[in-house]
């Protein structure tokens, strides 16, 4: 296999360097994943220069690369020790990857949260290969806007070869002045809307880069949207299928026109024409004025590649029943007209005062929202599910804005829109359009209190 440019890769090839340290590089050292290796993740302030900016900025990262790539194999025990170095709490969830409650990262609900000082060691064995992020669920706002996240690639040996080039694009805006220093990172216009926008876009955290990759080869590109406000529509200039939404494998349909929200994944396969110097373009075509985000230049021996892009091997999760299902309903709704919430509150011996809150309350699910989003007063739940059932959701979009919604722990198929006509495929996290009726199916997974949110994170 090709090896991306070092700089897509970094932590890959340090690792490499640094032998069994840190997680697993699966692939080249597979033995080495039988051990339990020790991988701190240590979240600190990291200052630097982003691009375009005069001086450093102060983000914040789990390493001193960024974006931070960890590669571990599907089915075998992974491990993570999160150092805090940060002044505040925080803890890492986990997007995406179906785990034990108790390693999902939330504070209060799934762990205490992680104090300055601390640190606290996530394992689990991830049962799904693809591309997965992680994140802060702390003052996620803040931190994310700081860029503590991270890429998680779960490997899986019936890939192998499949690909000759395998690269990363991490897609994240930043609230930055030229000065480098970070803007407010909640405006209540952005909140109410579509969110406070970043003011510089990078990929893997500089400017959209060149990839010089062989002609005729195979080439899969992971897009991960590690902003909280930005949804990408992709555009690129060679036929190019979208192979896998969140991590999951899906028959192949055209990249073009493919949106990924905030927290979603696209894998795009490609073949590169067979001469040198062709140049391929990924872009953002949702602006007006379309957004390159990365370049694909040929040089070098051919590949000699031909047909369209090979599907992966197909996602194995369990399969709803539609027939069984038990049917939700979820309405995405703006404002704080809110009996439900008011009654909760009445019952609670909040008292109605509470609503006092509500001048930062935009958003609600099922009449419902989270006042303060205090972990003194988490809501009742939205349902409850039982393990191991099979469950069709709807969601409806009544508010004039795109959502990204995620449900934690969970991979669901997406089965159809009111609106438009989808591709089969699984999500995480998935864009209802205003006024669409979407339906998403899964089985309840393990037992615990899982989160179902907005990804637009204010
Ligand atoms: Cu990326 Cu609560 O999630
Ligand atoms: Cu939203």
């Amino acid at each position: 296999m090709i090896e991306t440019p070092p700089s897509a890769l970094p932590l890959h090839r340090r690792q490499l360097l640094r032998g069994m340290a840190a997680a697993c590089v699966a692939a080249a050292l597979p033995a080495a994943c039988d051990r339990a290796a020790a991988l701190d993740l240590v979240a600190a302030e990291r200052p630097r220069i982003l691009p375009g900016c005069t001086a450093p900025s102060a983000t914040w990262g789990y390493a001193p690369e960024w974006p931070l790539i960890l590669r571990t194999p599907r089915d075998r025990p992974f491990s993570a020790t999160l150092v805090n170095r940060l002044s505040q709490h925080t803890t890492i969830h986990w997007h995406g990857i179906r785990l034990p409650i108790a390693m999902d990262g939330v504070p209060y609900i799934t762990q205490d949260p992680v104090q300055p000082g601390d640190r606290f060691t996530y394992s689990f064995t991830p049962p799904d290969s693809g591309t997965f992020f992680f994140h802060t669920h702390c003052n996620t706002v803040e931190s994310l806007g700081r860029g503590l996240a991270g890429v998680l690639l779960i490997e899986d040996p019936r890939e192998a070869g499949l690909y000759d080039v395998d690269t990363v694009l991490a897609l994240k805006d930043w609230r930055v002045a030229p000065d480098g220093r970070f803007q407010p990172f909640v405006t209540a216009a952005g909140a109410a809307r579509a969110g406070t926008f970043g003011s510089l876009r990078t990929v893997n955290g500089g400017p959209p880069p060149t990839l010089t990759v062989p002609p005729g080869a195979r080439v899969r590109l992971r897009l991960v949207n590690l902003d909280a406000t930005r949804i990408v529509m992709l555009g690129v200039d060679r036929d190019a299928a979208v192979i896998a939404t969140d991590g999951n494998a899906c028959p192949p349909f055209p990249a073009t026109g493919w949106s990924i929200g905030p927290a979603m994944r696209a894998e795009i396969g490609l073949v590169t024409p067979d001469a040198i110097g062709a140049e391929i373009q990924i872009a953002d075509i949702w602006p007006a004025r379309p957004q390159v985000l990365a370049r694909l230049v040929t040089a070098g021996p051919s590949r000699k590649r031909r047909g369209p892009p090979p599907a992966l091997p197909p996602a194995q999760l369990p399969e709803p029943d539609l027939g069984q299902a038990t049917q939700l309903s979820v309405s995405l709704q703006a404002g704080h007209e809110n009996p439900l919430l008011e009654k909760w509150l009445a019952e609670s011996g909040l008292g109605a005062d509470a609503l006092c809150l509500s001048g930062q309350t935009y958003w609600s699910i099922n009449k419902q929202s989270w006042p303060g989003m205090s972990h003194q007063r988490i809501p009742p739940p939205l349902f409850e599910l039982t393990s191991g059932q099979s469950y069709a959701m709807e969601l409806f979009n009544a508010t004039p804005h795109r959502h990204p919604i995620h449900l934690h722990g969970h991979s669901f198929r997406v089965l159809g829109s009111s609106s438009r006509s989808l591709p089969p495929h699984w999500s995480d996290t998935v864009l209802v359009e205003p006024n669409e009726r979407l339906t998403i199916a899964f089985v309840a997974g393990t037992p615990g209190d899982w989160m179902f949110h907005c990804h637009i994170i204010e």
